[in-house]
C-alpha cells in the first residue's frame, strides 16, 4: 500500500557539502553529495564561497537524489533540512530551498539539528551495521565538532563534554598544515602514521576539566616543537614525517579515549557510538576495537558515507520526526548556533 510508504527528502547544507538523500521507511534509496573543492586552495572553508557553491549545487543535487531513488517529487511525504548548527549563509540556502519545495508540494517541512543527525545516523537501516541500544554514549568527531553526548532516546540527548576551542579534525588539519601537508590533512596523517613510531615524539596532552576537550594548545605545542627541531635540522620534517604523524595521531587518540573512559565511568554506559569525519581514522577505529576486549565496551561505527557530513542522516531524522508528527512551520529560521 503506497500510503504506508514514507518517502522523505533530506537536505544538508551546513558547511561545505551540498547533499540530498531520499529515505523510504528508514532505508536510504539515494545519498548524493557535491563536495566543494574550491576551499582546498585556501586551507579551510571560506563561508562566502561555500554559500555561493551551495546555490549552484542544490538544484542538480536534489534532482539527482530523486532520480537515483527512482521517484518524482510528487511522491515525497515530507522535506527535512538542516536548521543548524553551521555556517549561516550555507544554512540559509538549504533552509530556503526546503521551505519553498515543501510549500510548493504542500507537504510537511521538518527541521533537523545537524548534531543530532550525526548521532541518529546509527539508526539508518543498513545490512551488517548494528544499532546502539538506549542509553548510549555518542562521540561526534569532525572538522567542525567534538562532542560526547549521552543519548537517552532519539530526541532526548544531553551534551556531557565538548571542545572549548578547536575541533579534533582541526587538530589534525592544523598540525598537517605545519608539516606542509595539504588540506584536509587528517587522512594523510592517518596514512603516514601507519608507517611511523607513535612514541617517537611525546606530545603532552592538554589538561581540561571534566569531559571537555581543548585542541588549540596541542596545535601550538606541535608548532613550537617543529620550529625548534627545524632550527637544529632543516630537514627534520622530511626525515621524520612518518614518526611525527604517528606521534600526533597517537596523542590525539589518547585525548579522545581518555575522555571516553571518563565518560563511561561517570555514566556507567558502555555502548559507545562514534560519528563525524574523524571516525574514519584507522587508529581511532583500532582503539575502539581494542576497548571492546580491554574495557568490555560495545562500539558502533556507521557506514563511512554516513559519518561525514551527508544528507542521509538528515533524512533519517526526518523519518523519525515524521513518525512523531513533529513538523516545522513555514516561518522556521536557520540557526547557526543551534544546540542539541
Ligand atoms: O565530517 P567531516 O567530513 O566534515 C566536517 O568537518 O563536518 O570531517 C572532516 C574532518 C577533517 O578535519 C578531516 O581532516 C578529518 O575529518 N578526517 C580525518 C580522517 N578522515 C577525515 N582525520 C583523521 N583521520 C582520517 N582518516
Ligand atoms: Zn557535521
Amino acid at each position: 500500500m503506497t500510503s504506508q510508504n514514507i518517502y522523505i527528502l533530506g537536505i544538508e547544507s551546513s558547511c561545505d557539502d551540498t547533499a540530498a538523500s531520499v529515505i523510504l521507511n528508514g532505508k536510504i534509496l539515494s545519498n548524493v553529495i557535491a563536495s566543494q573543492k574550491i576551499h582546498e586552495a585556501y586551507g579551510g572553508v571560506v563561508p562566502e564561497l561555500a554559500s555561493r557553491a551551495h546555490q549552484q549545487n542544490i538544484v542538480p543535487v536534489v534532482d539527482q537524489a530523486l532520480k537515483q531513488a527512482g521517484i518524482t517529487k510528487d511522491q515525497l511525504s515530507a522535506i527535512a533540512f538542516t536548521k543548524g548548527p553551521g555556517l549561516m549563509g550555507s544554512l540559509l540556502v538549504g533552509t530556503s530551498f526546503a521551505k519553498s519545495l515543501a510549500f510548493g508540494l504542500d507537504i510537511p517541512l521538518i527541521d533537523v539539528n545537524h548534531m543530532q543527525a550525526h548521532i541518529l545516523a546509527h539508526f539508518i537501516e543498513e545490512d551488517g551495521f548494528k544499532k546502539p541500544p538506549f542509553p548510549f554514549l555518542a562521540m561526534t568527531i569532525s572538522g567542525g565538532h567534538t562532542q560526547i553526548v549521552k543519548v537517552k532516546h532519539y530526541f532526548d540527548m544531553e551534551v556531557i563534554g565538548e571542545t572549548i576551542d578547536d575541533a579534533v579534525g582541526e587538530a589534525f588539519d592544523k598540525s598537517g598544515k605545519i608539516l606542509g601537508l595539504g588540506y584536509p590533512a587528517g587522512p594523510q596523517i592517518d596514512k603516514l602514521a601507519q608507517l611511523g613510531n607513535p612514541k617517537a615524539f611525546p606530545f603532552t596532552k592538554p589538561r581540561v576539566d571534566g569531559l571537555n576537550f581543548s585542541f588549540s594548545g596541542f596545535k601550538t605545542a606541535v608548532l613550537y616543537f617543529i620550529q625548534k627541531q627545524v632550527k637544529l635540522n632543516p630537514n627534520f620534517i622530511a626525515e621524520n614525517l612518518n614518526d611525527i604523524c604517528a606521534s600526533i595521531q597517537y596523542t590525539i587518540i589518547g585525548i579522545l579515549t581518555d575522555k571516553l573512559k571518563k565518560a563511561v565511568k561517570l555514566t556507567d554506559i558502555k555502548h559507545i557510538a562514534i560519528g563525524g569525519g574523524v571516525s574514519a581514522n584507522s587508529g581511532i577505529r583500532q582503539a575502539l576495537i581494542d576497548a571492546e576486549t580491554k574495557h568490555g565496551w560495545t562500539t558502533y561505527v556507521p557506514k563511512f558515507e554516513f559519518t561525514t557530513d551527508n544528507a542521509a542522516m538528515i533524512a533519517i531524522v526526518g523519518y523519525l520526526k515524521f513518525l512523531d508528527g513533529d513538523f516545522a512551520e513555514q516561518n522556521v529560521m536557520a540557526n547557526s548556533r543551534l544546540k542539541i
